[in-house]
């Protein structure tokens, strides 16, 4: 599929302004990932809060620990696709210009080489204890679901209710407030406070573009929008603006 065709505006912009990166779970999805909403979503067929919720892991926390388990065993057999490896070459190439908001937990676009990166909803790659709150990272797939203390453990992710990690979105929220660009990218635009980082940006004059080939909740309120999936439209970005080519 062709990777849709962005305006000057956005390549200018690109060029030579200060660009913000929202990803989501559709970001992934050409690694092989499932997304969380629509057909053969994570969601489908399951109630969000019976398993991303503080309370669902204190009713049952097992289901919710094999929930994790078996993201984090298809999150390691998959790999980064050119949508994440765009987005790292963005960030080589505009450096301090450029940072990256995401609310994926699956390690993807680290592996991929971002390093300017907000996790505004954690990472399914660190564990915490729910009694002594040790937290590390561990890329084991066979994680002990216990701690040395005798406590439990949790996954590091944001469940719904939870606030967003300290500084998380108030760094991706000032980073929208500066921008001159955003792009969007894989998010159906439903989940707050993230959902509203684009708001932001355009009231404060960035130009806004939306990647997905589906509309969402966002699409008429963006700027612009590529109707094509982020592995094709991402690395065309690049491509237009003659950003990592040496
Ligand atoms: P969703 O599953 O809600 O939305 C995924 C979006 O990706 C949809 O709009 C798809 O159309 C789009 N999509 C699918 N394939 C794509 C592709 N190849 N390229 C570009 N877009 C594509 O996922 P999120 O918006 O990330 O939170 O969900 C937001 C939050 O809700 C998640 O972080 C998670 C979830 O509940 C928590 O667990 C707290």
């Amino acid at each position: 599929m062709s990777g849709g065709s962005f305006s000057d505006t956005a390549i200018e912009r690109l060029r030579g302004g200060r660009v913000l990166a929202l990803t989501g779970a559709g970001v992934s999805a050409e690694s092989g990932l499932a997304t969380f909403r629509g057909p053969d979503g994570l969601w489908e067929g399951h109630d969000p809060a019976t398993l991303a919720t503080p309370e669902a892991f204190a009713r049952d926390p097992k289901t919710v620990w094999k929930f994790y388990a078996a993201r984090r065993e298809a999150a390691a057999g998959a790999s980064p696709n050119p949508g994440h490896r765009a987005l790292a070459v963005l960030e080589t190439e505009l450096g301090d210009r450029f940072l990256l908001a995401t609310q994926n937990v699956d390690g993807l676009h680290e592996r991929a080489g971002s390093r300017r990166i907000v996790r505004l909803h954690g990472s399914i790659w660190r564990i915490r204890c729910t009694r002594c709150g040790d937290e590390y990272e561990e890329l084991d797939l066979r994680a002990s679901a216990r701690c040395p203390c005798g406590g439990r453990r949790r996954p590091g992710v944001v469940w719904f209710g939870e606030p967003l990690p300290a500084d998380a979105f108030d760094r991706a929220a000032e980073a929208a407030s500066r921008a001159d660009l955003v792009l969007v990218a894989g998010t159906s635009s439903i989940v707050y406070p993230a959902a509203g980082l684009p708001e932001i940006a355009r009231r404060a004059g960035a130009w806004t573009v939306e990647i997905n080939p589906q509309p969402t909740a966002l699409s008429e309120r963006v700027d612009e929008r590529i109707a094509a999936p982020s592995g094709a439209a991402l690395p065309a970005l690049v491509e237009a603006a003659a950003l990592g080519a040496s």
